[in-house]
């Protein structure tokens, strides 16, 4: 269940909302410009790869290519392991987008298992929108944001692209995500209620 929490951007954020509620989501969202939909999840995914994921989720996934003309699609997943270099490869992998930044195309990513944040920046507020399975998330070129995965990575997502040639970040320098709570942080307190 996808879980909100709005902070001012200023020195000392303020919180100015915490909801679990879809539609006060869907709403805070949409004033933003970001748009969160949902997908009815497909059980015995638990172990499964890129591939099964793509599968299991073909007739969603060609549904918004053919409406929203994606050209390129892949499954990016992250999950713990017992291999020695997994601390490191997760902490690497939690860094590359955890300062502001943005992007030429819009970042849609559906969450077919585990979770992370999406810290949209826009309009004197950030929205952290924890997304997890079943949650499909249309982040529009150009917005300021940032991912946290969290320091123990877990997630499976689909991620659909107008063009092939690599997702990059135009960082904007800004320090604004460490000031905003993380993602060990805000899914603790969610814990707490
Ligand atoms: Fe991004």
């Amino acid at each position: 269940m996808t879980y909100l929490t709005v902070y001012t951007d200023g020195d000392a954020p303020d919180t100015l909302l915490r909801t679990e509620d879809g539609a006060e989501i869907a709403t805070a969202l949409k004033e933003v410009g970001v748009r969160l939909r949902h997908w009815q999840t497909v059980d015995g995914l638990d172990d499964a790869g890129p591939d099964e994921i793509m599968n299991a989720y073909r007739e969603e996934v060609a549904r918004v290519v053919a409406e929203e003309g994606y050209v390129f699609v892949d499954v990016a997943q992250l999950r713990p392991d017992d291999s020695p270099d997994w601390p490191e490869r997760a902490r690497a992998a939690r860094a590359k987008f955890l300062a502001e930044h943005t992007h030429d195309d819009d970042e849609v990513r559906f969450f077919a298992g585990g979770s992370g944040i999406f810290y949209l920046h826009i309009d004197g507020k950030v929205h952290a929108v924890l997304c997890e399975a079943g949650d499909l998330l249309s982040v529009p070129a150009g917005t300021t944001h940032w991912f946290d995965m969290g320091t123990h990575p877990d997630f499976t997502a689909i991620r659909f692209f107008h063009d092939d040639d690599g997702w990059i970040g135009d960082f904007t320098g800004d320090p604004i995500a460490s000031r905003i709570p993380d993602f060990d942080t805000i899914t603790a307190g969610r814990a707490q209620g």
